[in-house]
């Protein structure tokens, strides 16, 4: 496993720091992006997705499953699983469609442990001084 630890003092740092590894990304990752309310998991996605081309605006998607954007020749999926307590069968099939053939990013990632698609990378931001620290494993 390879680990990165990087301080950012912006929002705008943390959106080019996700532009750097959403290059390395590509259909079929997945992104586990954890951290406290307001750390920035929803700014990481968004530069993530600015830099795989998503020109509509990328919102938080905590009171929908998730949001699947078109990319620069690859699809882009958000989703945040705060409300939920595991992923079920049931629940698994609402979630599939945004993992297949996509790059997706997931918010919230712990309830999806071992229902999920194991993740490529995974992210965890953290308050840090006034900025954040974000760390980036690859798993
Ligand atoms: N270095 C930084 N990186 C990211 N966000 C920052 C930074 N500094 C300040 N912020 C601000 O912190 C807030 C982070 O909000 P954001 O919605 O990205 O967090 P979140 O982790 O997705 O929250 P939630 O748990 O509610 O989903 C934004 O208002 C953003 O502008
Ligand atoms: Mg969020």
């Amino acid at each position: 496993m390879v680990a990165s630890e990087t301080c950012t003092r912006s929002p705008e740092e943390t959106e080019a720091l996700a532009g750097a590894l959403a290059r390395r990304l590509r259909a079929g990752d997945v992104v586990a992006v954890s951290g406290e309310l307001g750390a920035g998991k929803t700014t990481f996605v968004r530069g993530a997705c600015r830099a795989l081309g998503v020109r509509e605006r990328v919102t938080s998607p905590t009171f929908t499953i998730g949001h699947r954007y078109h990319g620069d020749g690859v699809d882009v999926s958000h989703l945040d699983l705060y409300r939920f307590q595991g992923v079920s069968a049931a629940e698994w099939g609402d979630l599939e469609p945004y993992f297949d053939d996509a790059i997706a990013f997931v918010e919230w990632p712990e309830a999806g442990e071992g229902a999920l698609p194991p993740p490529r990378f995974r992210v965890r931001l953290r308050h840090a001084g006034g900025g954040r620290a974000v760390t980036i494993d690859e798993c």
